[in-house]
């Protein structure tokens, strides 16, 4: 979608914000949030959207409430549409969300539709005060969400490992990023046994993909963002049942985020240091897959004994976690993973899980994920979840002797954090809000959600 500024209306359809401040005269409207009517004037189509009251407004309801305006004006088929900010024109961090919902919200995966359907192609801001290089820091921002939403929404047999390895190379020939692959062959021959494991199944071998970003080379902070990559979870030996398995290219959507950061991070040039590492595989059941019950020495050096094949992101992302803090040495690591159906479970798909070895690391995170709209609520990692995790023939089993199902995430984080040593450290659970299976809400599409990436940037950019 095109974006461009301007002082008064060029295009007949009008996507006005409008809250209950204002005396509206506008019949059978009253500007509750998410509300929309349309009204017809002369040769003008208004597509009124409700923001509430503007005291009580928060960006969340201007962000879902522009989105669904510009949903409107695609479902009527308009191309070009104004937004009308006049109302929020004194509040640009509004005016901000209210662009972020628009260009979030005009998003469809329309690939695979034989008839595409009709979208809005360029808005035109009125009455924001935004100057020419905020908006395009917001377009950048929203054109890295799209990427990580297409890369979740494409066919799993698309997204292979090596897709991944061959995006990263191309954003590497910008010059701003240096990029490094291992393949299957140096997986192995470094001893990278778990994600060796994980992806020993399939046709399309792993790859650890690892991006640096240098913008300050003399600040010692350096943030390591990890990405889980499956590229698709059948669950191998222990293979997910009808009903569970649909959804498994989702499997991919941490790395998509961390991919789709790093993208944005290669246009922005911010002066930080961020080191993108994504752990790809394919989760696949064929005769060489791994087995249940086998023991496989991570890159670390300890032992893991397989309770279940489809425990497989904690295996690949532990394996990342080492390498990265043996060779990169970062000074914090955040990890994103679709890990557990168990967060569903806790938290719907509203919210991401959150677990952490840093108070202040997750007090910021939290904090990035408020101002982002992209939720996370913090869970403990209690000692007595990380006794749940020894094993009795090798170091470590890969899930738990609880229960079946109990405090799964829990365990999913605590295993991890076996192989984080004193790195502060947090992990965000996103198997809930990475993948919407229900229908668009606000600006949140059906399919790839794209959770994270701005999460990640505000994080990164505070
Ligand atoms: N990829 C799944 C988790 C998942 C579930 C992601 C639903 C998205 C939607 C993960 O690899 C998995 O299978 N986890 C198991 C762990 C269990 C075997 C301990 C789970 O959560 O059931
Ligand atoms: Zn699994
Ligand atoms: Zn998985």
């Amino acid at each position: 979608m095109k974006v461009k500024l301007s002082g008064i209306t060029h295009f007949p359809t009008h996507v006005v914000l409008k809250s209950k401040d204002k005396h509206n005269n506008i019949p059978d409207f009253s500007a509750e949030p998410g509300e929309v009517c349309i009204r017809y004037e002369n040769d003008k189509t208004l597509i009124y959207c409700g923001i509430g009251e503007k005291e009580s407004c928060t960006h969340r309801i201007i962000r879902a409430s522009s989105a669904k305006g510009v949903q409107r004006a695609s479902e009527m088929k308009r191309n070009e549409v104004s937004l009308i900010l006049h109302e929020i024109s004194d509040n640009p961090e509004a005016t901000m969300a209210a662009l972020e919902g628009t260009l979030l919200g005009g998003y469809r995966f329309t690939k695979y539709k034989s008839e595409k359907p009709d979208i809005v192609k360029t808005i035109e801001l009125v009455g924001s005060e935004l100057s020419a290089s905020s908006v395009h820091k917001i377009e950048i921002i929203c054109e890295a969400v799209s990427y990580a939403r297409d890369l979740v929404n494409e066919n799993a047999s698309e997204i292979t490992p090596d897709r991944f390895a061959r995006d990263a190379q191309a954003l590497a020939r910008t010059g701003v990023i240096s990029v490094t692959v291992l393949d299957e062959k140096e997986l192995q021959r470094k001893g990278l046994n778990l994600i060796t494991a994980v992806g020993q199944g399939s046709p399309t071998p792993p790859r650890l993909i690892i991006m640096e970003y240098k913008g300050n080379k003399k600040d010692k902070k350096k943030t390591a963002l990890i990405g889980k990559g499956v590229t698709f979870d059948s669950g191998g030996q222990n293979l997910k049942p009808t009903g569970s398995i649909e959804t498994m290219r989702c499997d991919m959507a941490g790395a998509a985020a961390v991919l789709g950061t790093m993208k944005a991070l290669v246009r922005l040039k911010p002066g930080i240091n961020v080191i993108g590492v994504i752990s790809a595989a394919h989760n696949a059941i064929n005769g060489n897959a791994f087995f249940p019950g086998d023991v496989y020495t991570s890159y670390s050096g300890k032992t893991i004994e397989i309770y279940s094949t489809d425990a497989e992101g904690r295996l690949i992302l532990a394996d990342a976690a080492t390498y990265c803090l043996k060779n990169y040495k970062p000074s914090e690591i955040i990890d994103l993973a679709t890990l557990t159906g168990g967060i569903i479970v806790a938290l719907g798909d509203l919210v991401a899980g959150l677990f952490s070895n840093d108070d202040n690391l997750a007090m910021q995170l939290f904090e990035a994920g408020e101002k982002s709209g992209e939720r996370l609520w913090r869970l403990p990692l209690y000692k007595e979840y990380s006794d749940a995790l020894k094993g009795d023939l090798a170091d470590l089993r890969n899930i738990s002797k609880f229960k079946k199902g109990h405090a799964s995430s829990i365990i999913g984080a605590a295993f991890i954090k076996e192989f984080i040593e004193d790195t502060p450290w947090a992990h965000i659970d996103i198997a809930g809000t990475a993948f919407n299976e229900g229908q668009a809400k606000g600006e949140i599409p059906q399919f790839g959600t794209g959770f994270g990436v701005r999460l990640l940037l505000n994080y990164l950019l505070k």
